[in-house]
């Protein structure tokens, strides 16, 4: 079984998944660290984040992968506290935003998708890269939430900036950001982790008595 879960940034996905994929005993794809893996790549390399093509080409010769502790791992390198940093937060949308990347990426996320049972977090899980997910959930709050859930986890940078950023990030990702038509849509606002993880175990709950 697939379980999608998208939504913007801070409307509580990465938690809500891992969670999730932990009570029910699947793995879990945070596809975003992908793209922030990609990105972290590039500009060590200096490569200007304009060009497709080289892009695109950094991204095929470099799958990024995960080991079973969820590090993330790209051209040999554990990445995984350097893609949290703010300025990768601020690129990311750049490189991601790229059809060429998009197609590498979309394909590896196939790829690990469909090894069992999995809930796979991002954008555009329900919409382009799993349209057949047995159930998809769109997360969304408020963006004042959503700013202060953020700076929790970037204390280094002022609350007014982390908005900004955000409201930066929103605009850039808006076209990959639509729910998918099915997709169950949660207001996480005033929720709980919990709450909402029990919300989409209902749902699962749900979904596989309907189609048993
Ligand atoms: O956790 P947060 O929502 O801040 O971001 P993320 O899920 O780590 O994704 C970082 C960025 O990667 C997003 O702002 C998008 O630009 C891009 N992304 C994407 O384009 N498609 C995805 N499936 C996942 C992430």
């Amino acid at each position: 079984m697939i379980v999608t879960i998208d939504g913007p940034a801070g409307a509580g996905k990465s938690t809500v998944a891992r969670k999730l994929a932990e009570r029910l005993g699947f793995s879990y794809l945070d596809t975003g660290a992908m793209y922030r893996a990609l990105t972290w790549l590039a500009m060590r390399e200096g490569l200007p984040l304009g060009e497709s093509d080289a892009l695109g080409d950094l991204a095929r010769r470099n799958p990024v992968t995960f080991d079973e502790v969820g590090r993330v791992f790209i051209s040999n390198t554990d990445v995984t506290s350097a893609i949290r940093h703010s300025r990768i937060d601020r690129m990311v949308p750049v490189v991601a935003r790229h059809h060429e990347v998009r197609e590498v990426m979309r394909e590896r996320q196939r790829e690990l998708g469909h090894q069992g049972n999995v809930v796979i977090e991002g954008r555009d899980i329900g919409t382009v890269v799993a349209p057949d997910a047995e159930v998809k959930v769109y997360l969304h709050a408020d963006p004042e939430i959503r700013a202060a859930r953020r700076q929790a986890e970037r204390p280094d940078i002022g609350g007014d900036a982390l908005a900004t950023d955000l409201r930066i990030r929103d605009a850039s990702d808006r076209v990959r950001m639509q729910p998918a038509e099915d997709a169950a849509l949660i207001d996480t606002t005033d929720l709980e982790v919990d709450d909402v993880v029990s919300r989409i175990e209902e749902l699962i709950r749900s979904r596989s008595l309907a189609t048993s």
